[in-house]
C-alpha cells in the first residue's frame, strides 16, 4: 500500500494538497493530472495530514490516517475573536484547590487534547507523567524545598533574586510553596538529545493549561519544580522518569476552590514595525 491514497473518484483535481503540503512531496503535473507523489515522498513526509485534512472532497487518504477518520470541523463550534480573546484572558494560574480529586478519565483527556499542540518537524517528542496521588505530589515537593536548602546553604543568588527562604519558611509551617496543596501535577519529559522536545513540552503544556481551562478545572505552572528536576538527582530520581529523559516543564492541576470575577490587566505590548 502506498503511503498516499488518492481516491479518483472523488479527487477535482483542485491542486489544493499538493499547495498546502509542507515537504512539497505531493505533486500535480497539470490540470488534467490527478496528484501524484514524489519517489522519495514516504521518507520525506512528516505524517502532518493536512493534505487529508484539507481536501474539501476527502479524496486524500494517507497510510496513516484515512480521511474517514479524521473528524470534520464543526465551524458552528469555532470561537469567534471576542470569545478567543475572553478566553484567554480569562486563564488563571489556580494556586488554590479544592480537596475533590480530578479522576484519571478526565485527566488523560486533557493530556489528549494537549497532544495536537504543534511541534517541529511534528515530531511529537513529548510524553507525560500523571502524579495522581496527593501525597506523592507533597513528597515531590518536599524534594524540591531540599533543593532549595540546598541553594541557600550555597549562597547561590538564585536562592535570593527567587527568595527561597520565604518559600523554606512556608513549608516548614505547612504550606506546600512549591505545588501549591494540588491534588495531582502532570509531567512533560522527552529525550535529552531530542533538540525539539523542550520547545514542543512548553507549547504542550499551554495547550493543556488551556484544555483545563475548558474543562473547569485549574492550573499552574510549576516552575520551581520544573527548575529543581533539572538538578537536584534526589528529585529526579523521585519523578522515576525513563532513562535518557529528562523534565521539560510541569503543571499543577485541580478543581479550583475560588472562582475569579474580572479580568486582571497586563503591561501594554511593546511592538515595532519594520
Ligand atoms: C514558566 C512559568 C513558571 C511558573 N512557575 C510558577 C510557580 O512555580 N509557582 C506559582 O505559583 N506560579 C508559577 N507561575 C505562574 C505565574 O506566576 C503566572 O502565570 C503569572 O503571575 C500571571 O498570572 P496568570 O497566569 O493568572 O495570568 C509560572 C508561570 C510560568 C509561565
Amino acid at each position: 500500500m502506498s503511503l498516499l491514497n488518492i481516491d479518483t473518484e472523488k479527487c477535482k483535481k483542485d491542486g489544493i494538497c499538493a499547495a498546502v503540503c509542507p515537504p512539497r512531496i505531493i505533486i500535480q503535473k497539470s490540470a488534467d493530472h490527478y496528484p501524484e507523489m514524489v519517489p522519495e515522498g514516504a521518507e520525506i513526509c512528516i505524517r502532518c495530514g493536512h493534505c487529508v485534512a484539507v481536501c474539501p472532497h476527502g479524496a486524500m487518504n494517507h497510510e496513516r490516517m484515512d480521511a474517514a477518520d479524521c473528524p470534520p470541523v464543526k465551524n458552528e463550534w469555532l470561537p469567534g475573536p471576542e470569545q478567543t480573546e475572553h478566553f484567554l484572558r480569562n486563564r488563571r494560574s489556580t494556586r488554590v484547590y479544592k480537596d475533590t480529586p480530578v479522576d484519571r478519565d478526565t485527566l488523560v483527556r486533557i493530556v489528549e487534547v494537549a497532544r495536537y499542540a504543534p511541534s517541529g518537524h511534528n515530531l511529537q517528542p513529548v510524553k507525560w507523567k500523571i502524579v495522581h496521588d496527593r501525597q506523592d505530589v507533597t513528597r515531590l515537593s518536599g524534594h524540591v524545598v531540599d533543593w532549595m536548602r540546598s541553594l541557600i546553604e550555597q549562597k547561590s543568588p538564585l536562592a535570593e533574586m527567587l527568595h527561597l527562604d520565604r518559600a523554606v519558611l512556608g513549608w516548614e509551617a505547612g504550606i506546600d510553596p512549591v505545588n501549591r496543596n494540588a491534588p495531582h501535577l502532570i509531567i512533560a519529559h522527552g529525550n535529552k538529545s531530542d533538540p525539539t522536545a523542550q520547545t514542543a513540552a512548553t507549547i504542550a503544556l499551554s495547550y493543556l493549561e488551556l484544555a483545563a481551562a475548558g474543562f473547569s478545572l485549574g492550573t499552574c505552572w510549576a516552575g520551581y519544580f520544573g527548575a529543581a528536576a533539572l538538578f537536584w538527582p534526589p528529585l529526579k530520581e523521585a519523578m522515576a522518569l525513563p532513562a535518557k529523559h529528562t523534565c521539560c516543564g510541569a503543571m499543577m492541576i485541580g478543581y479550583p476552590k475560588f472562582k475569579y470575577h474580572r479580568l486582571p490587566l497586563r503591561n501594554k505590548p511593546e511592538i515595532t514595525w519594520l
